[in-house]
């Protein structure tokens, strides 16, 4: 059994000799406690064992699902935001064909994202797109209140009715929300929607390997069944009686948390596979909002490279050396696109013909690296044998457990998140939501609107 692999001895070597040992008293108790729900945040570590957890009645489940949404759409429109989608996302992004929503495949639906924002431009061409198209929507939301989701909701449904019918939106609208409250679980009730619930003990960020990632993956056409095996396997991997020194988890969290201590505030997510860019979203989600807390936390950026390396690149080898990086490398691409030669050599690159195109990437990646540890940034490697189903699988458990542990390492509860509250009551008082009606006062007196 192959799995993806965690190289950090260009990271160690940036801190004193045997920080990262030094850490492990600390990994061990924090891994000990989110085994035994002592830690922080103990009522929400559903997804700790969620991958073992998983039957293959309830995957039959989703897929049955998948397979009416499949075989009566043209397009499925996720909705949600934050955890609710960029899951899905990622994964979609990171098997899918680059050039897929050109193809107009008739045996898979395009799956499109809303409600990860307000924007009106957005939802006006979205609706506009889906004009006189056979769609279903998966509306997503743990709390089943959240106002993004809710809003684009409430236009997808009603053209998807209009479209249709009420019948058949009955059929292709699913909902994966709270098993009792908020409005989606309400209108999917009321409706006879299908739908799944997002058990109480996952949050958001960390229920990808629920229907919330793996229903609009199934949908996508890709094999859930290999994402959960990953998953699996790395959950094993990454076992509280791993020795230290043998599970990427630990050590990932050990080294993050000396780099933080000696002064590196920011983690750069790096991957030289533009398939890449939304994994890095949805961990910089899981990261962020799991450890930026109390004053404290690294702060997760990315960059895809090479594309960034000619904009972001001389900030990352000449700037303040208050970053570090952690480079996701796939080892062997998908496809195989050999360089031709030409006759005339105008561009001067006939010494790369006959190469593989991911030769050339693949000596941009050493290079990149061996540069940006010599300009003084910490360099962390995960490799991924390919982009397939069960890696994706294995990355995902893997940063979810290395997240538990940092954040705990850290001395936070890596499951809640009170930051998030502060803009949305604003945004309720500035809109006069019913309720807010004291808050919506001051505000208003402070940013100068009249009431
Ligand atoms: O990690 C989290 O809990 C959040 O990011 C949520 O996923 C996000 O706010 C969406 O919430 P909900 O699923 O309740 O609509």
């Amino acid at each position: 059994m192959s799995n993806i692999k965690l190289d950090i001895i260009n990271a160690a070597c940036f801190l004193q000799p045997g920080t990262v040992e030094a850490f492990e008293p600390k990994v061990k108790a924090a891994q000990e406690a989110l085994e035994n729900g002592t830690c922080p945040g103990n009522d929400f570590l559903g997804w700790l064992h969620l991958p073992s957890s998983i039957t293959d009645e309830f995957i039959s489940e989703i897929e049955n699902t998948a397979k009416v949404l499949r075989e009566n759409c043209e397009a499925v429109v996720v909705a949600g935001i934050g955890g609710s989608y960029l899951g899905a996302k990622a994964v979609i992004e990171a098997l899918g064909n680059s050039f897929e929503w050109l193809m107009n495949d008739k045996n898979n639906p395009t799956i499109l994202f809303a409600g990860n924002n307000i924007s009106e431009d957005y939802l006006y061409e979205l609706t506009e797109y889906l004009k006189g198209k056979r769609f279903g929507v998966i509306n997503i939301s743990k709390s089943g209140t959240t106002t993004e989701t809710a809003l684009a909701f409430r236009l997808l449904k009603k053209q998807c009715e209009n479209q249709m019918s009420k019948e058949m939106a009955r059929k292709v609208i699913v909902a994966i929300t709270d098993e009792k409250k908020g409005a989606a679980r309400i209108c999917a009730d009321k409706e006879g929607y299908k739908s799944f619930i997002i058990p109480d003990n996952v949050g958001g960020r960390f229920s990808v390997l629920t229907p919330v990632g793996l229903l609009p993956v199934a949908c996508a056409g890709f094999d859930i069944k290999a994402l959960v095996r990953g998953a699996q396997e790395m959950e094993a991997a990454c076992g509280k009686d791993v020795p230290f020194a043998e599970n990427p988890a630990a050590q990932y969290a050990a080294v993050r948390n000396g780099l933080y201590e000696s002064g590196k505030k920011i983690e750069i997510m790096v991957n030289f596979q533009p398939k890449l860019h939304f994994m890095s979203e949805w961990w910089k989600q899981l990261y962020g909002e799991s450890e930026g807390k109390e004053g404290k936390g690294i702060f997760p950026a990315s960059c895809d490279f090479t594309t960034d390396l000619h904009s972001m690149g001389q900030w990352v080898q000449e700037g303040e050396r208050s970053i570090f990086e952690t480079v996701i490398s796939v080892e062997e691409p998908n496809k195989k696109l050999l360089f031709p030669s030409d006759e005339e050599n105008l561009d001067g690159l006939n010494f790369l013909a006959g190469k593989r195109v991911d030769e050339v990437n693949k000596m941009a990646e050493l290079g990149t690296r061996l540069a940006h540890v010599d300009g003084g940034v910490p360099n962390i490697c995960i490799s991924i044998p390919r982009l397939d189903e069960k890696y994706l699988g294995q990355l995902i458990y893997f940063f979810e457990i290395a997240c538990g542990i940092s954040g705990n390492v850290l001395g936070v509860n890596p499951f809640n998140q009170p930051g998030v509250e502060a803009y949305k009551k604003n945004m309720f008082a500035l809109l006069d939501k019913p309720g807010y009606e004291a808050e919506s006062e001051a505000i208003k007196k402070r940013v100068g609107v009249e009431g």
